[in-house]
Formats: C-alpha cells, structure tokens, sequence
C-alpha cells in the first residue's frame, strides 16, 4: 500500500548515478511518464542516463514487452528532463504505490510539472484513430486509489482537490504548439480503467453517456499521486483505436500498438514543441 519508504532508498540510488556519472545541471525539472510507442523521446536525450528499473532499489519491474522500463536522465531542448519508459499497469497485478512509484521517484528528484502520455481508444465519433488528445479532465474508474493507506503527513492533504487536475497554463501551450505545427489536438476527457480486458458495448456506452472521450488502462493513478504531491500535470493520448458501442471493431492488442507507433511520432513532434516551454 503506502511505498514512500521505497520512494527515498530510491531517489537516493538515482541521485547517487546521476552524481557519479556527473551530469551537468541541476537535475530534472520536468518529468514526462512515456506510453506505448513514445519511447524514440528517451533516446533523443543529450548528455544522457539510461538506469534499467532493474537497477533501482524497490522500483516495480513491467512484464509488458511493449513497455522497456528505464529511467532516463538528460537534457533536451534546454531542459533537463526524467523520463519513465515504460509504466506498470494495475492489470499486471501490481498494487496502486508500485503503478505511481515513477512518478512519487521523479517528484522527489526536484520535478515540479509532469507531462503524461498514453496511447488510448476513443470513444468519441469524431476523433478517429491516429489523432492526439489533450486530457481536459479524468475519471477514474480503476477503482482503487493511490492515497489509499497514505499515514496523515503535516503540510500534504490527504483529500487533495481534484476539480482541475490538468494545468490550464500547460494545455493552453499545448493548443498554441498544436496550431503552430498544424497539427489536430482534440481535448476531453481520459476514462482509465484496471483490465486487461477490453470493453464490452454495454460499458462503453456507458462511459461515452457519462462523459468519457477515450478510454485506457493506465494515468488515472499517475494523476491522482501527481496532484497529492502538487505537481503541475499535462496529459496527452494518442488514440489509436475507436471504441464505439454502436460500431465496435474487434480490436486486439497488436493492432493498437501497431497505431500507437504513428500516433506517438505526432505526439513526438508536438512534445519537442511543448518541452522548451513548460
Ligand atoms: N480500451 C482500453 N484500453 C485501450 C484501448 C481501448 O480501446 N486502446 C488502447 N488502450
């Protein structure tokens, strides 16, 4: 449940790399939690640190192939930035603190914005697979919460605000770059859920009557454990399936990894514009 005592041991054996392998600055500014597909990002870093999670005291190890599970340390575009390639899901088995372990990790590193990503299905018709979604807002329908067991810290909420949970000065710049790039940006709302499975036509009827723009299996929790420790968070989903109760393809996993790919390099383009001025 509560993992801050793994979060200290292992900020601290970063801290510790980072040192010995004298990394200009003075250390990650902005935190960008990579999905499926997004990983060319990690290997664009200048000046870079690749720390297999592996190698981190305490820091839960994905068993999803699609997701490589580094952290990685380095500037980019005059910033310095730590970047988590690859994220474990609640569908893996893993419990709440091990899904935000990354994020909890990159706080205590010095982090003050996080910039998450996803690849999602929409449930709207008029977002077609392939385009980008800027998160207005979430609902989190895991049914677990990161908080959860949190002991009762002086100067930390335990019923942080989540009435505007994505940073408006952060989707305003990501609207600003989109247009520049002319790039199409949607925005709405990300529905996250545990899985693995996918969803039936009643649920996503469900969710698209309740509001829901794009569904997925991971970033509710990142959020939630993001707001309690104050960061500013921009989200982004690369849509990369449509998810309609009244159309509904048969979608399997390869297919939508397969669209995440082209999705993320447009996601790419727009976060090497978004970067320099978060
Ligand atoms: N449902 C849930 N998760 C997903 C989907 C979907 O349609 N597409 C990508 N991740």
């Amino acid at each position: 449940m509560y993992n801050n005592g793994k979060v200290h041991p292992a900020a601290e054996a970063v801290r510790k790399r980072l040192q010995a392998a004298e990394i200009p600055g003075d250390g990650p500014e902005i935190g960008i939690v990579l999905g499926t597909g997004l990983g060319s990002l990690a290997d664009a870093l200048e000046d870079a640190l690749y720390i297999p999670y592996a190698e981190i005291p305490g820091y839960p190890v994905s068993t999803v192939h699609s997701h490589a599970g580094r952290l990685c340390l380095g500037r980019y575009r005059g910033r310095n930035l730590v970047l988590q390639d690859g994220r474990c899901h609640l569908y893996e088995g893993y419990a709440p603190a091990d899904v935000v372990m990354g994020v909890r990790l990159m706080h205590s590193l010095g982090v003050e914005s996080l910039v998450v990503t996803n690849a999602a299905g929409s449930l709207n018709p008029l977002f077609p697979a392939g385009s980008l979604m800027l998160l207005s807002d979430q609902i989190n329908l895991t049914g677990q919460s990161p908080l959860v067991g949190l002991p009762d810290e002086p100067g930390r909420t335990r019923f942080p605000d989540m009435s505007r949970v994505f940073d408006s000065r952060l989707r305003e710049l990501a609207m600003r770059k989109a247009l520049q790039l002319k790039l199409r940006l949607e925005t709405g709302v990300y529905l996250g859920l545990a899985g693995p499975q996918l969803e039936t036509r009643a649920e996503t009827r469900m969710f698209r009557a309740w509001g829901a723009d794009a569904v997925g299996m991971s970033t509710v929790l990142e959020v939630i454990a993001a707001r309690h420790l104050g960061l500013r968070v921009l989200g982004l989903a690369a849509l990369c399936n449509q998810n309609l109760p009244d159309d509904m393809a048969e979608t399997s996993l390869e297919e939508i990894v397969a669209v995440a790919g082209q999705a993320a390099q447009k996601l790419r383009l727009l976060l090497d514009e978004i970067i320099p001025d978060i």
